[in-house]
């Protein structure tokens, strides 16, 4: 299809899917009403997409190609640098997402400040804030080193040739909505603009071997403005996420070429820029009440980590024919799941009660492993029955209200230790893989009714 100077061509926001008229179903991703209109004027010819940017490509035996050390950066955030999977890679490009305000611009301009700190040439380009509002910020963080660079820009064609002529070791794009090239006559933010901006970068970062960080907003759904087709070109996908109110922040690898996605970082907002939480479960803790029934700490895995969490739950007599229920932070089905099953297998009378249940601190967690902990919460508060303040709880809850295994219960049961935990419950089946740990009693659970009568 030919398409004219200024020709109005339909994009689809979900997977880039091209098509000159518009359509209610997209053919590529079969999703619904996601064609937005663009007009787009044909690029001129020549320039090679190959990401390798070389002249003289040819292939490599993988024998012939060399790792170093130095292909990491460390950033000195042990938070980040596990995220990214152990540094940030030479000719990487990273997009971070995350709501306004959650501190994306805070967290890159403090990568920037370590990494110059290590003589790294790095350059950091703003199409959202001016020189002075940066230096602002720069101010409450601390000292930069010469070698970073600022620059305010939003031309596309400007930034490459200053990336070309100084070649930095590290770029950060701030942000790339704001990115255009003026060929491209659709807004800064298009489909087209985002997905031109980010292969330009894609090409720079291999072809020059720089690492470059992209900063991107993110939709009311929760995913990074613009196309799907960015996540696939990039090397990693970060969503930096948290509660607006709560001063805590969690870094989430959803897509990385070079680690694992399970990690996540924890980082504090202070007045000074972001602060590293290298202890999650001492901080998550903090503030637990002491004797209140309904409480209990559970641990989850988040990646390779431990974290230690509070559960809280509220049940009370309900006034209304239909009870009410809610949760926050963990998935509302299966708590109505599990109540449903502690109604069934243990004869509670539920039926006739509100019941609200809590992740202390505002984290989200999905893991079944939590089930047990939820199920013993909510019979607590129900009972009127206060857990031991020194037990953790972990198991996956079945339909018959059995409990089932967990994965690294070794390691979630250090954890507990570590921060003074003397007993632990945990599925019988993975009694077997425990070894023992001085200091902290372990019991193993058939069914959450055995696990109730330790209460
Ligand atoms: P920012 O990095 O501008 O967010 P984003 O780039 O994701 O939109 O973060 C801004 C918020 O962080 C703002 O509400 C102020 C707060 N903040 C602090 O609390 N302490 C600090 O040292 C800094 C720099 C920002
Ligand atoms: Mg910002």
């Amino acid at each position: 299809m030919a398409k004219g100077k200024n020709a109005s061509v339909f994009f689809c926001q979900e997977c880039g899917y091209e098509s000159s008229k518009w359509m209610g179903q997209c053919p590529g991703c079969r999703q619904w009403n996601t064609f937005v209109e663009e007009s787009v004027v044909t690029r001129t010819q020549g320039k090679s997409t190959a990401v390798s940017g070389g002249i003289k490509n040819k292939p490599a035996s993988l024998m012939e190609i060399s790792l170093e050390e130095e292909d990491r950066l460390s950033t000195h955030m042990q938070e980040l640098d596990r995220v990214l999977g152990g540094g940030l890679v030479r000719g990487s490009l990273t997009l971070v997402g995350g709501d306004p305000g959650i501190g994306k611009s805070t967290l890159l301009l403090q990568v920037c400040r370590n990494l110059a700190g290590d003589e790294k040439n790095v350059l950091y380009v703003s199409g959202e804030e001016s020189l002075k509002q940066i230096k602002i910020r720069a101010n409450r963080i601390g000292d930069f080193s010469e070698h970073l660079k600022l620059l305010c820009e939003t031309s596309l064609e400007t930034i490459e040739e200053i990336i070309r002529r100084t070649s930095p070791d590290v770029v950060v794009i701030d942000s790339i909505q704001t990115m255009y090239r003026e060929s491209i006559s659709s807004a800064p933010g298009s489909v087209s603009q985002v997905r031109e901006a980010t292969s330009v970068l894609l090409q720079l970062a291999k072809g020059l071997n720089i690492s470059i960080f992209i900063v991107g907003h993110v939709t009311k759904e929760g995913t990074v403005a613009g196309p799907r087709v960015l996540e696939h070109m990039v090397d990693t996908v970060l969503y930096f996420e948290g509660d607006r109110h709560a001063s805590y922040r969690i870094l989430r690898g959803v897509k990385n070429r070079f680690g694992s996605t399970n990690e996540i970082g924890v980082f504090e907002m202070e007045t000074s820029g972001l602060k590293e939480v290298l202890n999650p479960s001492e901080f998550m803790l903090s503030g637990k009440p002491e004797d209140a029934s309904g409480s209990i700490v559970v641990c989850s895995m988040e990646g390779t980590r431990p974290m230690l969490i509070e559960i809280q739950a509220l049940v009370c007599h309900s006034n209304f024919g239909i009870p009410r229920r809610q949760t926050i932070g963990t998935d509302f089905n299966r708590v109505n799941l599990l109540i449903a099953v502690l109604e069934k297998r243990l004869g509670l009378s539920l039926g006739n009660c509100d019941a609200y249940v809590n992740i202390a601190g505002g984290i989200k967690i999905q893991e079944p492993a939590v089930d047990l902990g939820i199920a013993m919460a909510v019979v607590s508060s129900f009972k009127n029955k206060m857990i031991d303040n020194k037990m953790i709880a972990v198991g996956e809850v079945g339909l018959s209200g059995e409990v089932r295994g967990v994965s690294m219960i070794q390691a979630r049961i250090q954890e507990a230790r570590k921060l003074g935990f003397t007993t632990c419950v945990i599925p019988s089946v993975c009694m077997e893989s425990v070894k023992e740990i001085d200091g902290i009693q372990v019991i193993g659970v058939k069914s959450v009714k055995e696990a109730i009568n330790l209460l």
